[in-house]
Parts: C-alpha cells; sequence; structure tokens
C-alpha cells in the first residue's frame, strides 16, 4: 500500500439479509470481517420500495459496534436527519435529487454530528455535485438505479468515480451490483468503500467471501 492509499473498506448491505433473523445476520457479517454496515433507507416514493426507519436502526445500534453507514432514499431527508443521528448514525447520505436545499441540508447533517455523504442516480451527472464536495465526507456513486438490491453493476458509472478522484480527497463509495469482478475495476477506478448485498449475503461462508472481496479489491 503506498502512502496516500486510504484503506479500502467492506460495507455489506442489509438489504439482503434475511430479515426475520436480522441480529444473527449482522452479528455475522460483523464477525466476518467487515468494515462497516451499510442501511438503506427508503421510502417507497423516492424509490418504488419501502424499508426501515429509526427504531430499527437503533436496535441495530445496540447490537453492533460496526459504523454505520446509512442510506438515505427518501425525499427532503433534512426532516429527519436527527432522528437518524439520535438513533445511531455514523455516516449519513442524501441524494442530491432528493433534496430542495442540498447545501443546508448536508450542513444539517454535519451540525447532527455525522458525517457527511452525497449520492446521485446513474442518470444523474457528477458534474452537478462538485459544488458541495467541500461539504461532504463521502460520496456514493450508484452503479445501479437505487431501489432494489440483486441488480447488475452499471460499468459507465466507472466513469463517475474517475472524474471524482482527483478531484475528491474524501471517500468514494460504489453501492449497485459489487462483486468480486466489479469490485475490482471500481477500486481501479479509484473507489474506496464497496457496498454489497446480494453478493455477500447469499453465501454460506460470508467470512470466506469477504476476504475474498477484500483481495479483489486491494
Ligand atoms: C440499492 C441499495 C444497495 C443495495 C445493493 O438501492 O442502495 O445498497 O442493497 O445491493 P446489491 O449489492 O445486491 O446490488
Ligand atoms: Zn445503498
Amino acid at each position: 500500500m503506498s502512502l496516500n492509499q486510504k484503506k479500502k473498506i467492506i460495507a455489506p448491505s442489509i438489504l439482503s439479509a434475511d430479515f426475520t433473523r436480522l441480529a444473527e445476520e449482522i452479528t455475522d457479517v460483523d464477525k466476518a470481517g467487515s468494515d462497516w454496515l451499510h442501511v438503506d433507507v427508503m421510502d417507497g416514493h423516492f424509490v418504488p420500495n419501502l424499508t426501515i426507519g429509526p427504531p430499527i436502526i437503533g436496535w441495530i445500534r445496540k447490537i453492533t459496534k460496526l459504523p454505520l453507514d446509512v442510506h438515505l432514499m427518501i425525499d427532503e431527508p433534512a426532516r429527519s436527519v436527527e432522528q437518524y443521528r439520535k438513533a445511531g448514525a455514523d455516516y449519513i447520505t442524501v441524494h442530491f435529487e432528493a433534496c430542495s436545499d442540498i447545501q443546508k441540508t448536508l450542513k444539517q447533517i454535519r451540525l447532527s454530528g455525522a458525517r457527511a455523504g452525497i449520492s446521485l442516480k446513474p442518470k444523474t451527472d457528477i458534474k452537478r455535485l462538485e459544488p458541495y464536495l467541500g461539504l461532504v465526507d463521502l460520496v456514493l456513486i450508484m452503479t445501479v438505479e437505487p431501489g432494489f438490491g440483486g441488480q447488475e453493476f452499471m460499468p459507465e458509472m466507472l466513469k463517475k468515480v474517475e472524474f471524482l478522484r482527483p478531484r475528491f480527497a474524501g471517500l468514494i463509495s460504489v453501492d449497485g451490483g459489487i462483486n468480486l469482478k466489479t469490485g475490482t475495476l471500481a477500486s481501479k477506478s479509484g473507489a474506496d468503500i464497496f457496498v454489497a448485498g446480494s453478493a455477500i449475503f447469499k453465501q454460506a461462508n460470508r467470512k470466506e467471501f469477504i476476504s475474498q472481496l477484500r483481495q479483489s479489491v486491494a
């Protein structure tokens, strides 16, 4: 690892976990060597799917010490930033497309004490995020249409990672369709955080897979 190279972060997305056994699933990926836990919040409006909100994040906070990387796919997240922070979110990422005042929302996240992230849908031009890079710790590049796990990685999105890398010193995350092969491609393009849902949770041996994923992005 060269001096200026950051540690690569593996973040399982619990969207693909078995929710009837959520605590076991989280403990399993925690013990398997994950760095962060990625939590997808969907409101059935910004994206056509519904997941969980602050109360369940509060319960998750009690069973793991892993940093909670909360990805808000909800309209006007400014209304609930404080609730997510209180529930235990370490990173709060909002969508550029979902905020009427993105600057204010990002400042609000940092004021809450959380680290701030900004995300964009595949069709949104990465250049539109440039004015806000100074206000965020993380940029999450969606590599599928947000809403569902198990979709195919969009290789064109790597151009966004490549555009951003020389312009942004913070963390670049890729989310959607990440597996051993696409993880390697995204890492070469400059990504730091690898969010993987179905690829991890479908494995019987998560520990072995996470170590393979770690090697594939090294
Ligand atoms: C999709 C979510 C992702 C999702 C990724 O909107 O943001 O975090 O869980 O799932 P996979 O890895 O299965 O594409
Ligand atoms: Zn996500």
